[in-house]
């Protein structure tokens, strides 16, 4: 008797594993300013659950990197994807939609909005996506070490304070990228310390991906790789 027929063709693709898109992607970036290059073609791709440092020296571009990244400035030439989705190409308005879905950012200046309250600073990007986010702002104000302190303005609080908020403000409606630039630049090393990791700890919590500039080599060493700037293209560390 003949055996019955196999289906080779349906087995592996039941078995194969689901394959996610990378949380963000770039290819090929190319960016200046005037007549002076700044990146030369810069491809990279973090996966949710990913820490990757971006090291270099001053000048070589790690910002303007980032606000490709985060797009808040577009490319002159090549792509960037979040979740799947290349968003380069869409016009601004859409394109700060998905970021407020999509992306946190948390810089060495935290941006916070100076008349509205420390809770209404985190529920800002929830707004813009029109998610109810207050009892998730509200939890993540209490994970960064600010519970009772919902209703002050920015203006009364210390430069940790207001970088736990932007951290807060980061997170709120888990994004699948974190884009942090030398997040803890203005800090002591104590309270550096303190919020690099309830950054890190919390991006970790939602699977999000990090791309994290820093010269502190302790905040680096949170990653679980490293991509150098030199000369606008990424190197070998
Ligand atoms: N808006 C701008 N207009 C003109 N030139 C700019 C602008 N932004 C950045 N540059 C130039 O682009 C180059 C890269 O700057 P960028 O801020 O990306 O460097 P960086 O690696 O972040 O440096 P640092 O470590 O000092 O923060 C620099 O030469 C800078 O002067
Ligand atoms: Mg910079």
């Amino acid at each position: 008797m003949t055996p019955p027929p196999a289906f080779p063709s349906l087995a592996p693709a039941t078995l194969a594993p689901a394959q996610a898109a990378p949380a963000l992607a770039a290819r090929d970036l190319r960016h200046g300013f005037g007549s002076t290059p700044v990146l030369h073609g810069v491809s990279l791709s973090v996966e949710g659950g990913e820490v990757v440092a971006v090291t270099g020296p001053s000048g070589s571009g790690k910002s303007t990197l980032l606000h490709l990244l985060g797009g808040l400035d577009t490319p002159q030439a090549g792509e960037v994807w979040w979740a799947g989705e290349r968003v380069d190409s869409l016009g601004t308005q859409a394109r700060a939609l998905r970021r407020a879905g999509r992306v946190g950012l948390v810089f060495q200046h935290h941006y916070l909005l100076e008349d509205l309250s420390v809770l209404q600073n985190v529920l800002v990007p929830a707004l813009l996506t029109r998610q109810d986010g207050q009892e998730r702002a509200r939890a993540l104000l209490r994970r960064v070490g600010l519970a009772g302190r919902e209703s002050s303005l920015p203006g009364v609080l210390s430069g940790g304070e207001r970088q736990r908020v932007a951290v807060a403000r980061a997170l709120a409606t888990r994004p699948a990228v974190i884009l942090a630039d030398e997040p803890t630049g203005s800090l002591d090393r104590a309270n550096a310390e303190v919020i690099a990791t309830l950054l890190l700890d919390l991006a970790r919590e939602d699977g999000a991906g990090v791309l994290l500039v820093t010269h502190d080599e302790r905040l680096a060493a949170h990653a679980g790789r490293a991509l150098h700037l030199l000369d606008g293209r990424i190197v070998d560390a």
